[in-house]
């Protein structure tokens, strides 16, 4: 772990912040997810060396700690992209401070483009693997055997059935698709939105892959959820801004908030 982590995990627990079981990544527009937290203890990033200083609206730049249905849990509102600074391990302090505050499950979210003709902005998505064709790794110049990991449990599958179980006793609707990473910050062209559709992705979106590379490689376990906010450039009429991804996203969160209350509800031992 680096010193920038060790040095947070310092900062965070000399608030009286204890081990963190479940983490959340919030995407744009969803950053009022962590109003559920009870007895929130909220640290800005600027007071946490290594944490990311934030360049887009739709962001708030802090995390906060705190009980939810008895599952003490943390939510960082607001994450660093790829295409701030051309950084791609930005979030490996972050995830580092969350693994030495014993945290073992990861939950990303992000708002997402449709590329499928069933998912309709509003939805909420599983995502069940993805599609890296970016050329760019976070683990690039990490050095090592270490850092040639496998993927093929990235998106966990026993939290995948935990988060279904979720949707039952929610009564919120989830559909399963594979994410493709593309940098941006600009959005796709619908030429690359075209191939994204044959190459198999379900919906584009400019983070969670990095994030997901890095907790695997430092062993937490990860899933993701995405919030479609638009279709994809040029599918289904889909011409995406960022002002329109931050608000359906904002409008998805009531429901995603309502889903990750069941989800922490659902004991791992019950969706074998
Ligand atoms: N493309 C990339 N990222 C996104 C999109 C999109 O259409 N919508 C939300 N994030």
């Amino acid at each position: 772990m680096s010193t920038n982590a060790e040095a947070a995990l310092e900062a965070i627990m000399s608030r009286g912040v204890g081990a963190v079981e479940v983490a959340f990544v919030l995407g744009t527009g969803l950053g009022n997810m962590a109003d559920a937290v009870e007895n929130p203890i909220a640290i800005p990033y600027a007071d946490l060396p290594g944490f990311p200083e934030l360049t887009v609206s739709g962001h708030d730049g802090q995390i906060v700690f705190g009980m939810q249905e008895g599952v003490s849990v943390a939510y960082m509102q607001g994450r660093s992209h790829y295409y701030e600074h051309g950084v791609p391990n930005c979030m490996e302090v972050p995830l580092e401070t969350l693994a030495l505050l014993g945290t073992q499950i990861v939950v990303l979210t992000a708002a997402v483009g449709s590329l499928n003709a069933d998912f309709y902005p509003g939805n909420l998505i599983l995502i069940t693997d993805h599609i890296n064709l970016n050329g760019i790794n976070p683990l690039i110049g990490s050095g090592g055997d270490g850092s040639i990991i496998s993927l093929v449990d990235a998106y966990d599958q026993r939290l995948a059935r935990r988060f279904k179980r979720a949707t039952l006793t929610a009564g919120v609707n989830v559909r399963e698709g594979v994410y493709m990473w593309f940098s941006g910050p600009s959005f796709e062209t619908p030429a690359e939105v075209k191939m994204a559709r044959m190459l198999g992705a379900d919906v584009v979106g400019m983070s969670v892959v990095p994030e997901v590379i890095l907790a695997r490689r430092i062993g937490l376990r990860t899933t993701a959820v995405g919030i479609v906010s638009n279709f994809g450039a040029g599918f289904q009429g889909g011409n995406p801004s960022h002002v329109e991804t931050r608000q359906v996203a904002a409008q998805g969160a009531i429901t995603l908030k309502r889903l990750i209350r069941s989800f922490l509800r659902v004991k791992e031992a019950e969706a074998q």
